[in-house]
């Protein structure tokens, strides 16, 4: 099917920053729209999000990134006849360098996916399905969530060093169950801090945010949250963490700063204090313990508990294959973070999703601290049938955007009568 018409906008973002959205026609007149997210706490190899720099919206404005749709992508595609192979492929060809810093991965990736939506409607079929097709996998399953119910670091003003704390529901069994155990939980924590008069505003990612003495507490809280709500601590709910470690690490001393324990660690002390929080907490995911320069500690940490725990590469690998190798090589860690605009196109999203599997790692889809009401993450972790998905608390739209596509999926995948 032919490109008919490509058009493009600036829309915004959770957080208030501009962003972009593209929608595109087929000859058969499907269409297909997506918008595209954006990072706080970013890796330093991800694909360039290309931003105008100028006075308006203090320089985080998407004009140009707009404009590159609007003509050099408009006129290089419409009137061509593409699958989502070739099309991506001509992407990067028409961008021309390593890390998409001509055009911007993010008007790349908006092109790549409102066609992914376009197409699957062509096909009549969900989006999952024909990412499923793509990808090899006609294995459709709901993935567990991990709900990022406590926020600190970059995404809620510094409240801890550690950026995110997850729940993750281990025993429930069907989707809805799952979401039920994240969704009680969050509530249950909500009542503890109010009681503890702590605040209970929230971060970018709807997690609570309140201001603690120390990163451990924010453990000790989640532990009485999930005791209070009903679940058994460790067999039927266990917590993940992502401490987006390289927001905290001075490459130059090569040391951690936890300024809220008021600690200077290096890279071993770093691995032996993670070591000593699994002996203490039910942690199955580690993401981004160590910073993004610190191979050797990766390799370290995966070394010590890579039989065991999930160690998760998200600003280390940027969904980037190359990096992803290097990782399988050095034993670096043992998953990876996916997230579709560090990389810019489905394909490229796709191999990095291959390549991570058939080396024996987990995949793990992920949202970005900036979200829209954009729900294509939803299908591509039941698409690819990898298990996992995280999308931040249930709270804020942007958020339960996710979950509540996941619940209309779900009605088809795991029907009740
Ligand atoms: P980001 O954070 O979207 O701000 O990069 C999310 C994460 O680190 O997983
Ligand atoms: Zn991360």
């Amino acid at each position: 099917m032919k490109i008919t018409q490509l058009i493009a906008r600036q829309i915004l973002d959770s957080r208030g920053y501009p962003t972009l959205e593209a929608e595109l026609t087929l000859s058969n007149e499907t269409a297909g729209r997506a918008a595209i997210p954006g990072g706080t706490s970013a890796g330093r190899h991800e694909a360039v999000e290309l931003r105008d720099e100028g006075e308006a919206y203090f320089g985080q404005a998407v004009t140009k990134a707009v404009n590159n749709v609007k003509t050099t992508l408009a006129q290089a595609l419409i009137g061509k006849e593409f699958d989502q192979t070739t099309l991506d492929q001509t992407l990067i060809e028409l961008d021309g360098t390593d890390n998409k810093g001509r055009l911007g991965a993010n008007a790349i990736l908006s092109v790549s996916l409102a066609f992914a939506w376009a197409a699957s409607r062509a096909e009549s079929k969900p989006l999952y399905h024909y990412i499923g097709d793509l990808y090899g996998n006609a294995k459709f399953v709901l993935p567990r969530p991990m709900f990022n119910i406590m926020n600190g670091g970059k995404h809620a003003n510094w409240a801890t060093d550690i950026q995110e704390y997850m729940v993750i529901p281990i025993k429930a069994a069907t989707w809805a169950e799952k979401q039920r155990v994240g969704v009680e939980i969050y509530h249950a924590l909500y009542k503890l801090l109010k009681t503890k008069k702590y605040s209970t505003n929230v971060g970018y990612e709807g997690g609570f945010a309140p201001q603690l003495e120390s990163n451990e507490e924010a453990l000790e809280l989640m532990i009485q949250a999930i005791t209070t709500a009903g679940y058994a601590v460790a067999t039927e709910v266990a917590i993940g963490l992502d401490p987006a470690a390289s927001e905290f690490y001075n490459s130059e001393t090569k040391r951690y700063q936890l300024k809220r324990d008021q600690k200077t660690l290096t890279s071993e002390q770093m691995v032996r204090w993670t070591v000593d929080l699994t002996q203490k907490y039910p942690l199955i995911s580690l993401e981004d313990m160590l910073a993004e320069d610190d191979w050797a500690g990766w390799t370290s940490l995966t070394e010590q508990l890579g039989g065991t725990t999930q160690i998760v590469g998200d600003d280390l690998l940027t969904t980037n294959t190359k990096l992803i190798k290097q990782a399988i090589t050095q034993k670096a860690c043992n998953s990876l973070l996916v997230k579709l605009n560090q990389i810019g196109t489905l394909t490229e999203t796709l191999q990095a999703m291959k390549l991570a599997q058939n080396a024996g790692w987990t995949n793990v889809v992920s949202h970005r601290s900036g979200e829209t009401e954009d729900v294509t993450i939803a299908h591509l972790a039941v698409g690819t049938g990898c298990g996992q998905i995280k999308t931040g608390a249930p709270s804020r739209s942007e958020r339960t955007a996710k979950y509540n596509e996941l619940t209309r999926i779900a009605e088809k995948l795991e029907p009740t009568v």
